[in-house]
């Protein structure tokens, strides 16, 4: 294979993404020579790589049929010089909509060569004790399926000389994209007694969004919705309060519970 790293990048507050990247990787059978996780927002505040001679598997969740705002702030700041690329959203068993079209433009834009794709499917991370979304995806079948990807895409690698002259992948999605959802505009977190103030939910908040002196008190403004803190607390101490996202977590898992499969997309070569 032409290529002398391999890289993992991704934004992933509650796993699934670097799950199933991990698989992927293991599946192209080149050990991971750097993992950039942008889920922390100090590793978002140094300043963005630039890509040479690399493959690197990008990855992030489908918030609202969209990239996370964060997310695709850091991607379009990267630089890469033909550095092959695969692309890789998660999503909660609803839709991924125009998440890994945008992806694909952003990298496009950075000077990536696109050659391979997927659409993986992770437990929504509005799943809770009440309401499950894709519980305990991605499962056995997932990675599985994560894993054989990935020997299809080194299969690509191996017969294509020079890959990064390969044509774009194709992926599904529309242009304009979707309008990406509001963060920050209603109270998302309840905190019950039986928090004992570990921080943990500090350590994992990818926005910074937890008051330092007091764990108690979010900062709506900065919060994402995205549950790590809820899903890391290890007094599950850390609720949806009633809100728009909890009704939404209710609709998800009254209408969503059918099971979805990931789908993969290769470029032609
Ligand atoms: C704010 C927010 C919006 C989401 N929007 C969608 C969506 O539009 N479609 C969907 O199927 N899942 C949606 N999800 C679920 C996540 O995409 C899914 O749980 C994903 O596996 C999380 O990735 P992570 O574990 O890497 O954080 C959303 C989750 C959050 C927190």
């Amino acid at each position: 294979m032409s290529f002398n790293n391999t890289i993992l990048l991704y934004f992933s507050p509650t796993a699934t993404t670097r799950i199933i990247l991990e698989e992927i990787a293991k599946g192209i059978g080149k050990d991971v020579s750097v993992t950039i996780d942008i889920t922390s927002p100090e590793v978002r505040n140094q300043p963005p790589p630039e890509f040479g001679d690399a493959l690197v598997l990008i990855g992030a969740p489908v918030y609202g049929g969209r990239l996370p705002k964060d997310a695709a702030l850091y991607f379009k700041a990267v630089r890469a010089s033909g550095s092959l690329a695969v692309l890789v959203v998660l999503y909660g068993n609803r839709e991924f909509e125009d998440t890994l079209l945008e992806l694909k433009d952003i990298a496009v834009e950075d000077g990536f060569s696109p050659l391979a794709a997927g659409a993986f499917i992770g437990e929504h991370s509005f799943t809770n004790d009440e309401y499950l979304i894709a519980k305990n995806r991605p499962d056995e079948k997932d990675r599985k399926k994560a894993f054989l990807f990935g020997e299809q895409i080194a299969d690509l690698l191996n017969r294509n000389e020079n890959p990064a002259s390969l044509p774009h992948v194709d992926v599904p999605g529309n242009f304009p994209y979707k309008e990406s959802m509001p963060s920050g505009s209603f109270q998302f977190i309840d905190v019950t007694p039986d928090c004992d103030g570990c921080s943990i939910c500090l350590t994992v908040c990818p926005e910074n969004a937890i008051d330092e002196a007091d764990t108690w008190s979010t900062i709506d403004e900065s919060c994402i919705y995205c549950c790590a803190c809820i899903k890391a607390c290890p007094q599950k101490a850390r609720l949806m309060k009633d809100s728009p996202m909890k009704d939404k977590a209710k609709w998800l898992s009254e209408n969503c519970a059918r099971r979805k499969e990931p789908r993969t997309f290769l470029t032609r070569g």
